[in-house]
C-alpha cells in the first residue's frame, strides 16, 4: 500500500483574469510515478513550478507528509524535498562533477558522502565518459541526462521532471527513457511533464491530465 506524499488543496493558478486551473484535491503516493499530460498552454510547466516553490503567487497550498503548506509561504524543508528540472536545464561552465556536486555542497552534505553521491550519480546516467567533458561540449541527450543526474543526487522527495525528452533524438530519448524507468523501479516518486508518446505509454507510470482548468486521473 502507498501512503499519498502529498496532497494539493485548492490550488488556484490565475494570470490577470484568466483562471489557468483549479485543483480542489489531488493526492500523490510516495513512490508513484506520474505523467503529466495535457495540450500546449494547459499548465502542466505553471503547475510544477508553484510545487517546487518557485511561485509565491498562487492560491491554494498542500499537504506534505501530512504537515500543511501554503504556496505564498513555501517552507524551506519543501524547497530541499522538491526538486524542478527545467526542460532546458543550465549547466554551470565548469565540469560535470562541479555540477553535480554544487547542490549537495549548498546543503551540507560532507565531502565523502559528496562524492559517493557524485560518482553514483555520474554511473547511473552513464556519463563516466564524460566525466572531463565541460558541459559546454556535452551532447542535447548527455546535458539532459546530466540534469536529471544533478536531480537525483540531491535524493528529493518528489522529482519534477518538464520535458525531459524534447529535442533530443531517437537515441537520446531511448536513453533518457531508460532512466526514467529506473527512477520507476527505484520508487522514487517522480512526476514527467511531457507529450512524448513513448514516456506516457512507460509500464507503471500513473497519468495526470490537465485540461481546460482541470486535472483528472486517467487509466490506460
Ligand atoms: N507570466 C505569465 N503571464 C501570463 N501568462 C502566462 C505567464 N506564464 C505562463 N502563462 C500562460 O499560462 C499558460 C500555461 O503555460 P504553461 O507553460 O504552464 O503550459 P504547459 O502546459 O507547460 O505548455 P507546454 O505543453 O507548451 O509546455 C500559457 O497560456 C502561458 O502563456
Ligand atoms: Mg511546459
Amino acid at each position: 500500500m502507498s501512503a499519498p506524499l502529498l496532497a494539493l488543496r485548492g490550488v488556484r493558478k490565475v494570470f490577470g483574469t484568466r483562471v489557468l486551473f483549479e485543483i480542489d484535491r489531488l493526492s500523490v503516493d510516495e513512490g508513484g510515478a506520474y505523467v503529466l499530460v495535457g495540450p500546449n498552454g494547459s499548465g502542466k510547466t505553471s503547475l510544477m513550478r508553484i510545487l517546487a516553490g518557485l511561485d509565491r503567487e498562487a492560491g491554494g497550498g498542500m499537504d506534505f507528509r501530512g504537515a500543511p503548506a501554503a504556496f505564498t509561504s513555501y517552507p524551506e524543508r519543501l524547497r530541499r524535498s522538491i526538486v524542478y528540472v527545467h526542460q532546458h536545464p543550465y549547466l554551470f561552465h565548469t565540469s560535470l562533477r562541479h555540477n553535480l556536486e554544487y547542490g549537495l555542497r549548498c546543503r551540507g552534505v560532507p565531502a565523502a558522502e559528496r562524492a559517493r553521491r557524485v560518482d553514483e550519480a555520474i554511473a547511473w546516467a552513464g556519463l563516466e565518459p564524460r566525466r572531463a567533458t565541460p558541459p559546454a561540449k556535452l551532447s542535447g541527450g548527455e546535458k539532459q541526462r546530466a540534469a536529471l543526474a544533478r536531480a537525483r543526487a540531491l535524493e528529493p522527495e518528489l522529482l519534477l521532471l518538464d520535458e525531459p525528452t524534447s529535442n533530443l533524438d531517437r537515441d537520446g530519448r531511448a536513453q533518457t527513457l531508460a532512466l526514467l524507468a529506473q527512477l520507476r523501479d527505484e520508487r522514487r516518486t517522480v512526476i514527467v511533464a511531457c507529450h512524448d508518446q513513448e514516456i506516457i505509454g512507460l509500464a507503471g507510470f500513473t497519468r495526470l491530465r490537465l485540461d481546460d482548468g482541470r486535472i483528472a486521473l486517467q487509466s490506460g
